[in-house]
């Protein structure tokens, strides 16, 4: 089996759970499961970035210790997990022992090999940000953005990772592998920002002034600053795990591909001779309703509202075909209610209800064995041959959204195609040939429900097994033989009814 580890960003701690949140968990998800049904050896990870000075600050005002703290938040963080139907294999948390122990180890020997160096530095310093400023960040009047709350002037010493050595090698390294990040466009502005020369990393942050971090290995007066200590991550959750390592996506948002993973993270991996990535995906940002999303803004969206409410199905399926991966949507309730309405609950509930119906109707509840094609069979077992390739090439590209669409096409136009059969004429019929007829389309229409169910098991796992449960379908071990067309089932027994997805009516609207 050929391994494949795939990860998500991990989450800061300092506020709740929001739609960009799980939006990447379900993205990854996504992957996963595909990789999964396609033989791979998936080992998905996920979860927290827990150190920082903000989580520091936020334990204070709650009057608890840091790590009280962290327990509380990242239970929720790790609590919208199942909820969402994500099928991680771990969850890291960066205040476990194993991480600290990993990024100890790797800072001791980029320490011993030169790599990282002791230097004073002056700048200006916004607390709320945890970071230095340059001037280039301040307004064209000369004062701070709003965003970085009281700046001030400091000078310190502290640790750098000679990041600079390394830049031509990164140029060469993207330079020669051209589809490393996705999309492509991300990899140019990678090398774009490559063209000027890039700084040595701050790593460390003195202990006076930040104290929930990671100790230094060989200098306790100082913890590990942000980056170098979250990235390790990836690292640290696999490290006694043989054959995982190395990650074939890390799947992230556009805002820290540059420079914190696709600059950074590399150089760190290189320095410390360690096997890089397969590649990185950095998918685009939700706004709600036309607005950033921020947890400063309080226009975050509950994603767990709208799962208890809809469903985790529907959530995933908004998701996933709202957003182009890499590109930015928009959240919004009439947007997820018009998907919903349209594309689940009547065209999809459609075609559940009327195989249902009709082979309770007109066959005993139980699927009749098709007689010989005529041109609506042909023309629907066409439209399925290209749906399933190009929908399995589409997953490939991360086109899921297209997956989608296309998925739904083959419903639409299994829709149509009862409604060209009208078995309920046939069924009224007293000819045989109509009889025949009336079977072959009620084996068509069952047949063409299970290979739609098939291609959206990655995105609605849920409505799959349910879909395939009326039909009285158990399927094999092998995921790709369920892509074919055929009468397996034949003489299955159907349930009565399934509502998978009630519409919404006007009366719901706003009420998450
Ligand atoms: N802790 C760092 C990541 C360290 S990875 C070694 C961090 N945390 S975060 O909580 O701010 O963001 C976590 C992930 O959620 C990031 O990939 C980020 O891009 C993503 N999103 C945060 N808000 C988002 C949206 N509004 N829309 C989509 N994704 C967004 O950064």
């Amino acid at each position: 089996m050929k391994s494949f580890y795939i990860t998500t960003a991990i989450d800061y701690v300092n506020g709740l759970p929001h739609l960009g949140h799980a939006y990447e968990k379900v993205l990854t998800d996504v992957i996963a499961r595909i990789r999964r049904m396609m033989g791979d050896d998936v080992y998905f990870l996920t979860g927290v970035d827990e150190h920082g000075q903000k989580v520091q600050q936020s334990a204070q005002k709650k009057g608890i210790p840091p790590q009280e703290f962290c327990d509380q938040t990242s239970a929720e963080f790790q609590a919208i997990l199942p909820k969402l139907n994500i099928t991680n294999n771990d969850f890291i948390r960066t205040t476990e022992e194993r991480h600290k122990k990993v990024v100890r180890a790797i800072l001791q020997q980029l320490f011993d090999k030169g790599e990282i160096y002791q230097a004073e530095y002056q700048g200006y310093y916004s607390t709320r940000q945890e970071q230095f400023l340059q001037n280039k960040d301040r307004n064209e009047d000369g004062t701070w953005p709003e965003i970085f709350g009281e700046v001030s002037e400091i000078t310190e010493s502290n640790y750098f990772f000679k990041l600079k050595n390394y830049q031509q090698w990164l140029i060469d390294f993207l330079t020669e592998n051209e589809n490393f990040i996705f999309p492509k466009f991300r990899q140019k502005q990678v090398l774009e920002f490559l063209k000027e020369p890039i700084n040595d990393l701050c790593i460390s942050r003195p202990k006076e002034r930040l104290e929930w971090g990671i100790p230094f290995p060989f200098d306790e007066n100082y913890v590990t600053y942000v980056w170098f200590d979250a990235l390790v991550n990836y690292y640290s959750a696999v490290a006694d795990k043989p054959g995982v390592w190395p990650p074939a996506y890390h799947v992230i948002g556009k805002d820290i591909l540059v420079p914190p993973h696709a600059v950074y993270w590399l150089i760190m991996l290189k320095a410390a001779g360690i096997e890089l990535p397969g590649g990185i995906i950095a998918h685009g940002w939700w706004s709600t309703n036309g607005d950033k999303m921020s947890k400063s803004t309080g226009n975050a969206v509950e994603p767990i509202a709208f799962v208890d409410q809809y469903g985790a199905d529907a959530m995933r399926y908004f998701m996933m075909r709202e957003m182009t991966v890499g590109q930015d949507s928009d959240f919004s309730d009439t947007q997820f209610q018009a998907r919903y309405n349209s594309e689940l609950a009547n065209n999809l509930g459609n075609l559940v209800n009327r195989t249902l119906n009709m082979t309770n109707r007109f066959a005993d509840a139980k699927i009749p064995t098709a007689g010989p094609d005529e041109e609506p069979e042909t023309e629907l077992k066409q439209l399925w041959a290209s749906t399933q390739a190009e929908v399995t090439d589409l997953w490939t590209k991360f086109q899921f959204n297209t997956a989608l669409e296309r998925t739904m096409s083959f419903v639409t136009a299994t829709n149509a195609y009862i409604e060209k059969r009208a078995p309920w004429k046939l069924g009224k019929s007293t000819e045989e040939a109509d009889h025949v007829l009336l079977r072959t389309a009620l084996a068509t229409m069952a047949e063409s429900l299970r290979l739609a169910a098939t291609l959206l098991q990655p995105v609605t796992p849920g409505v799959t097994e349910k879909i395939y449960g009326v039909l009285g379908h158990t399927p094999g071990e092998v995921w790709s033989d369920e892509l074919a067309w055929d009468g397996r089932l034949a003489d299955r027994p159907v349930d009565k009814s399934l509502v998978l997805f009630p519409r919404i009516q006007a009366a719901d609207k706003n009420s998450v």
